[in-house]
């Protein structure tokens, strides 16, 4: 039987790149985003290819648009196997200085898609009783603390959490689905513009002054460090061989490892 993948964030970057993989691995794809030209273009694109597509306009900081993605996925496809919950956005500024809008933006899409997600398909998954995955995409700053990118650590160290509780609670039930959450550094993506999908209702409402203190993704360097990073193919690589392999944590980038350990001893400290 032919495997049905959802992916959110499918449009561009990690979330193209695992639609990608799971399509040349036979699957049939159900790409989420609302960014509707590249949403178009991966669907020529995969069905170009010969694969079996379904692309959906979804915003998933909206918990109707995701459950109308989880009805029109088992209307067309009768089934839902892996689910990507990837849909993500950036916004820096010193943790003080973001607007209630930046916060709304953030949250809404990185920790409120995921939540939604998992509201839709889950209870349809355990329905189904086949062997499912859920692939909750975090980051590295999920991981760690320190400066910058406040929001979105937030939002992703949420991801991880909710994730670890998800796991054990499935795995309590002993039920058919297995829970990863990617965890990566830098990939060449388009997050670094992320306001282009900025919705009009959370705008910020006067000209912003410029951030008092530079941020990591707000800084002259984040575009140079993104371009050396790592390629959205080699990133779902990562993420099918996890599949594969029931891995739980997903490290695209193990030298970072180091991070996070330093971490847990200052807290166990
Ligand atoms: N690029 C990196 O270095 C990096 C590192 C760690 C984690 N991540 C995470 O990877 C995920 C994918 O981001 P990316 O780097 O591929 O960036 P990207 O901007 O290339 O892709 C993000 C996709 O999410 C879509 N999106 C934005 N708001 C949405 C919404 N409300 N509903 C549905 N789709 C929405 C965008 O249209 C875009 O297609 C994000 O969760 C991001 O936080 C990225």
């Amino acid at each position: 039987m032919q495997k049905v993948a959802v992916i959110t964030g499918a449009a561009s970057g990690i979330g193209r790149g695992l639609a990608e993989r799971f399509a040349a691995e036979g699957m049939k794809v159900v790409l989420a985003d609302v960014e509707e030209e590249s949403l178009a273009k991966l669907d020529a694109d995969l069905k170009a290819e010969g694969a079996t597509v379904l692309a959906i306009k979804t915003d998933v900081s909206n918990a109707d648009a995701v459950e109308n993605l989880a009805v029109q996925t088992l209307d067309a496809f009768g089934a839902v196997h892996i689910l990507c919950n990837n849909a993500g956005v950036v916004c820096s500024r010193p943790i003080w200085e973001h607007t209630l809008a930046d916060w709304e933006w953030v949250l809404g899409v990185n920790l409120w898609g995921v939540i939604h997600g998992i509201r839709a398909f889950v209870p349809r998954m355990l329905a189904q009783g086949d062997a499912c995955h859920i692939v909750n995409t975090a980051s590295i700053l999920g991981l760690v603390g320190g400066s910058g990118e406040g929001i979105y650590k937030v939002s992703k160290h949420g991801v991880v959490v909710l994730s670890e509780t998800l796991a054990d609670e499935l795995a309590q039930k002993e039920a058919n689905i297995q829970v990863h959450v990617l965890c990566p550094g830098w990939v060449r993506t388009g997050i670094l513009d992320s306001a282009r999908n900025r919705p009009d209702t959370l705008q910020n409402q006067k000209v912003e002054a410029p951030p008092s203190q530079e941020t990591l993704a707000g800084s002259r360097n984040a575009r140079t460090e993104m371009e050396a990073g790592m390629s959205p193919k080699e990133v779902a690589a990562h993420v099918y061989n996890a599949i594969q392999t029931g891995t739980f944590y997903i490290h695209t980038h193990p030298e970072h490892k180091a991070w996070v350990r330093e971490r847990m001893e200052r807290i166990l400290e």
